[in-house]
């Protein structure tokens, strides 16, 4: 197949975890006989530095016009957080004008690796969980007001945002073991409120066959760390989502393992690792790239159709983790070149994709 991909690295460690998941990609494309276009371009810090935008036209354009969307990470202390143009603004235009409304983030455990956690490895058996986090709307997006001395955020929701990111889930959970946990703070807020009713109401009409249950928010962060295998889907608002999901990355192990992937009404994804620019380890070289290399495999699987070849790059993936090729944020001394060659290395001695 053809496919034109954007490769948007960002700021930080963002380019050099992405460069290891574009190497990963030519090599699925010369093993399968694909042909995958990838083109570079500017976003976050490092576009406001070259044109002052943090979502320049022509990368947006080019993302309009791609199959798919690799990303890897923005920001960074030269721009913010307090400044009018900030890298953020970019990614979050970027979730909005493509309307990415559905952020899937699965949290799986290597048995190898239960040892870069610090949770006991007993309550990490079984761990298998996905969250599908509402990506476009809630307080990221709603009205802000600021002046010297108060500052506002509106959080927002209306019962159309709900309901397809909760169909999403619903679809995904049919796939799993059918049991959908919706997060909210109903207890306080009117939005966790409608969140509650909305999600009770479509997973009772359109999937019957799954088991719903409701959790505090605050409750489900400490039942994430407690109980962390019972969890099988979990739906969430944008903000809770991004809290809940760093906090699950310890979990794995490390945040530099957890990929995502961002998706909308159309197959054009956006597909990321969770973790950010890490400017406290940029430029050294030393930046866990599975997560990246994860997130290039749910390109394959949600925005190429490519099954076979995703599930490859998962086993490779592992291959490189079982031959222990670490970083160091896995106790490891593997540069992440060293990484990602060691998953194109298992990949290219992987029999055939058919
Ligand atoms: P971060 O995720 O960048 O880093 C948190 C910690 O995890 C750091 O100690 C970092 O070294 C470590 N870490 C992260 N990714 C790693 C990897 N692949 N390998 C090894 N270690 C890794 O979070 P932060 O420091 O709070 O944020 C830094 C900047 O990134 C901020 O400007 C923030 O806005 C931005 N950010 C961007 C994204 C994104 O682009 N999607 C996501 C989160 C944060
Ligand atoms: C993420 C990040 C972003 C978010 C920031 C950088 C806007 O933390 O992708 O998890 O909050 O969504
Ligand atoms: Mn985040």
């Amino acid at each position: 197949m053809i496919a034109r991909i954007a490769v948007l690295g960002g700021d930080g460690i963002g380019p050099e975890v992405v460069r290891e998941g574009a190497a990963v990609l030519l090599a699925v494309a010369a093993k399968g006989g694909h042909r995958f276009e990838l083109t570079e371009a500017l976003v976050g810090g490092a576009a406001i530095d070259s044109t002052g935008q943090p979502l320049p036209e022509a990368t947006l354009a080019l993302c309009r016009s791609s199959d798919a969307i690799l990303f890897g990470a923005i920001g960074g202390p030269k721009w913010g957080p307090s400044a009018p143009v900030r890298p953020e603004q970019g990614l979050l235009a970027l979730r909005r004008e493509l309307g990415l409304f559905a952020n899937l983030r699965p949290v799986t455990v290597n048995p190898r690796l239960a040892a870069a956690s610090p949770l006991k490895a007993e309550l990490l058996a079984g761990v298998d969980l996905l969250v599908v986090r509402e990506l476009t709307g809630g307080i990221y997006f709603g009205e802000k007001t600021r002046t010297a001395t108060s500052a506002s955020d509106l959080c927002s929701y209306s019962a159309g945002e709900i309901e397809r990111v909760v169909r999403v889930a619903g679809k995904l959970a049919l796939g799993r073991r059918k049991k959908i946990t919706s997060v909210d703070k109903a207890n306080v807020l009117e939005t966790s409120r409608l969140w509650r009713e909305v999600a009770e109401r479509v997973v009772k009409a359109e999937f019957p066959d799954c088991q719903l249950e409701h959790q505090l928010v605050d409750s489900c962060a400490m039942q994430l760390v407690r109980r962390p295998a019972d969890f099988d889907v979990l739906v969430t608002e944008n903000m809770f989502g991004d809290i809940l999901t760093d906090e699950a990355s310890v979990l794995a192990g490390s945040i530099g393992l957890l990929p995502s992937a961002s998706l909308g009404a159309g197959g054009n994804g956006l597909y990321e690792p969770i973790h950010g620019s890490a400017p406290d380890i940029a430029g050294r070289g030393i930046a866990n790239p599975y997560g990246t290399i994860m997130s290039v495999a749910m390109l394959l699987r949600h925005s190429l159709g490519l099954e076979a070849e995703a599930a490859a790059v998962e086993r490779a993936v592992n291959a490189a983790v079982a031959e222990c090729v670490l970083t160091p944020d896995l106790g490891g001394t593997a540069t992440t070149g060293e990484a990602g060659a060691a998953v194109v290395r298992a990949l290219e001695r992987a029999s055939p994709t058919p």
